[in-house]
């Protein structure tokens, strides 16, 4: 009689030890499933990446040139369009580009060739942006660029 019930335990045992474990296992397997989804959503950020540092690059236009460069880089404003800004730099070092941005008029003090040629598109002189960083001077050129060749 003993060994019966001895063996009624066990089954039972055996029983709800199979229950319990059913929901280990799906979690595991649901585990797993968001593991390769995490997989999948860092490949995907690297895309959402390269999205965001052109939204960034829109937002600081937005914020700081837009008063002055046409938003579509192809009208004159106040400054003239920046359709192109880079490739009429290519004939001086990258840093050029970033010293004009960062600021305009002591570029200008320097003489430097194309500072003075710029210069002549108005009186009035670009604002300085000493604040801005290199990464944030390639997303704005990154934007400018991307702009440029879509139709208004
Ligand atoms: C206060 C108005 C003003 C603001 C704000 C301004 N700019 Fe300018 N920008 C000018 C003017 C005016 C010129 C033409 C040079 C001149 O007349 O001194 C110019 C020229 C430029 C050039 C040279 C264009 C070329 O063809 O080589 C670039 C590049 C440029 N700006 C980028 C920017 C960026 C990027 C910003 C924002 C971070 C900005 N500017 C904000 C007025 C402005």
């Amino acid at each position: 009689m003993r060994t019966l019930s001895y063996l009624i335990y066990l089954a039972c045992f055996v029983f709800f030890y199979e229950i319990c474990s059913a929901p280990k296992t799906l979690l595991r397997l649901e585990y797993h499933a968001e593991l390769i989804a995490s997989d999948h959503a860092t490949n995907k950020n690297e895309g959402t990446k390269l999205s965001q540092s052109l939204k960034d690059g829109k937002n600081l236009f937005k914020a700081h040139c837009a008063s002055c460069h046409h938003k579509n880089m192809k009208d004159k404003l106040l400054g003239p369009p920046l359709k192109g800004a880079e490739e009429r730099w290519s004939a001086y070092p990258k840093s050029d580009l970033f010293d004009w941005i960062k600021n305009a008029p002591a570029l200008k003090a320097k003489n430097h060739p194309k500072a003075i040629e710029i210069s002549n598109y108005s009186n009035i002189e670009m604002t300085i942006f000493p604040t801005l960083t290199d990464e944030e001077i390639l997303q704005l050129l990154e934007w400018i660029a991307f702009k440029s060749q879509l139709p208004d």
